[in-house]
């Protein structure tokens, strides 16, 4: 079964302290970054702090992920080479824009599986979408391998890529953003959305989290320990809402064995979708830990 991740914390590759900071937060996965968050002459550095933390720390329950730099970049060849030895969980790709690039990371991991005697299959990839070229070919990417658990949408490379300013509301972004989550959930994938970047307004955090979950986002990057907490709350249901999700479902059970599909509750009409909504906020709690029963 597929891993819950909720929140994903991004520190950087070549920052240690924030390496071990990350690893105690009981956050769904840290992802130690090579990629953007780290500078080009730190590039070396960050593979080696990131290899090592894989061997050294101590996770807890905490996914560990590694954000590469791009399949078609110079820098891939060694990040991939230097860390893969050290076991992550998973490889996040940036910048992803085609099924190839998917595939080819896809076919190193099956061979450094049978290098090591490793489980086939057990690294697993999430994809940023986060070009235009992404946005386009996010179909393909969705489709393109197995090992593929997630696609993430990634908004500030995106609107820098197509020349779109970023706005509070978000609206130059919105048509990607629903295309990618369309997609993942449309191929049994998670979806997980784009980083808040404002470190201080956790109002706003909370709103755009909201907003997310309502659109069928099943987690969020986070760029900061403080945004943790927030992120994986409003992705875990509620001892109310998982009440409600359960009374709605034995109301209909009961008036299926009774002949008939549809039927009021608490003067709303319910049928088909709004059992299905139900069942969705109850595999949510399941896969938090939660008891549903
Ligand atoms: N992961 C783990 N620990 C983090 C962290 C992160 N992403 N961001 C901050 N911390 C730690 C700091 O090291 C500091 O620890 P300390 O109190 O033991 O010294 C504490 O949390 C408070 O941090 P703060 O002073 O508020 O932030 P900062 O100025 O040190 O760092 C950023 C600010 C933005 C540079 C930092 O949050 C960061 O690196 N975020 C991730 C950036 C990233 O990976 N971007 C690429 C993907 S978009
Ligand atoms: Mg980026």
């Amino acid at each position: 079964m597929t891993r819950i991740r909720r929140g994903l914390l991004f520190m950087p590759g070549d920052d240690p302290h924030k390496i071990e900071k990350g690893a105690a937060l009981d956050v769904d996965a840290v992802i130690m970054d090579l990629e953007d968050g780290v500078a080009l002459n730190r590039k070396p550095a960050a593979r080696a702090a990131a290899a090592a933390a894989l061997r050294d720390v101590d996770f807890e329950r905490s996914e560990r992920l590694i954000r590469l730099n791009p399949v078609d970049s110079p820098f891939f060849e060694d990040d991939f080479l230097e860390t893969v030895e050290a076991h992550p969980d998973g490889y996040v790709l940036p910048k992803v824009e085609s099924a190839r690039q998917v595939r080819e990371v896809a076919a190193r991991l099956l061979a450094a599986e049978a290098r090591h005697g490793w489980q086939p299959g057990a690294i697993c990839l999430l994809a940023i979408i986060e070009t235009g070229r992404g946005v386009l070919n996010v179909r393909e990417i969705a489709e393109s391998d197995p090992r593929l658990d997630a696609l993430i949408f990634g908004a500030e490379d995106l609107a820098g890529d197509i020349g779109a300013t970023r706005t509070p509301e978000g609206w130059e972004v919105y048509y990607a953003r629903s295309a990618v989550v369309i997609h993942a959930k449309t191929c049994g994938l998670q979806a997980i959305d784009t980083p808040f970047v404002n470190l201080t307004d956790f109002e706003r955090l909370a709103q755009e989290t909201r907003a997310a979950l309502s659109m069928g986002f099943t987690g969020k990057l986070a760029i900061h320990p403080k945004q943790i907490d927030i992120i994986q709350r409003t992705f875990t249901p509620t001892p109310v809402e998982i009440q409600l999700a359960r009374r709605l479902i034995d109301a209909h059970d009961a008036q299926q064995a009774g002949g008939s599909g549809v039927f009021e509750l608490d003067g709303k009409m319910v049928d088909m979708p709004m059992v299905r909504a139900a069942q969705t906020i109850l595999a949510r709690a399941q896969a938090a830990g939660l008891n549903v029963e």
